[in-house]
């Protein structure tokens, strides 16, 4: 069984509901490890509470980018992890993963990709007043929210939508696109997968 990793930088909602699906054998792979570059995030208690050993980090605590990555990297390798999975991993990743993990790392994105890319998509697409979002998950190259896009799920946005409501449907969207788009990739499917 394919071995993941994790990364997230804050509630870990959608590391909590790849857990989950892992527990119901809805997604054939192991959560092994998490990585997390905020102590104190809310995902390493649910870490804890699931058993999943974690590896926290601060950046800041290292000489500079590509040592904190080695460290990472070796846990990684410790850990024998075949696949990276970025959950709200707020940090662009390096040419230290990506030339050992080139094409074995996707992220998840709150927006239909290439719209809103960055930090608060939710928020950029009320502003801009988009009356239709979603969600993207797609490989992670050196770019912000670049790589090639695998699979996207649209989210209508309402009239009367605040943040929340409109969080609330996306994160929805999300805990159940990203655990069915890993089952269909790990399972060696190359194909863009339409939702
Ligand atoms: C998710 O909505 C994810 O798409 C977003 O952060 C949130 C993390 O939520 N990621 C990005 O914006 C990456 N550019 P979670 O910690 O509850 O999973």
């Amino acid at each position: 069984m394919k071995k993941i990793a994790v990364f997230a930088s804050g509630n870990g909602s959608n590391f909590q509901s790849l857990i989950d699906f892992s527990r119901e054998e809805k997604l054939q792979a192991s959560i092994s490890l998490l990585v997390c570059d905020r102590p104190g995030a809310f995902a390493i208690e649910r870490a804890l509470a699931a058993g999943t050993p974690s590896f926290v980090a601060s950046p800041k605590d290292f000489a500079d980018k590509q040592a904190y990555e080695s460290a990472v990297l070796q846990e990684l390798r410790n850990e024998k992890i075949d696949f990276i999975v970025l959950a709200g991993y707020m940090r662009l990743i390096g040419p230290t993963l990506l030339r050992e993990y080139d094409g074995r790392i996707v992220n998840i994105h709150p927006s239909l990709l290439p719209a809103f890319p960055g930090k608060d998509a939710i928020g950029q697409a009320l502003a801009a007043g988009a009356s239709v979002t979603g969600v993207t998950v797609h490989f992670v190259d050196e770019g912000m929210d670049t790589g090639p896009i695998i699979a996207s799920r649209e989210v209508a946005v309402d009239n009367n939508d605040t943040r929340e409501s409109l969080q609330k449907k996306i994160q929805e969207t999300e805990h159940a696109l990203y655990p069915a788009v890993l089952e269909k990739l790990l399972n060696g499917s190359k194909e863009r997968i339409e939702s």
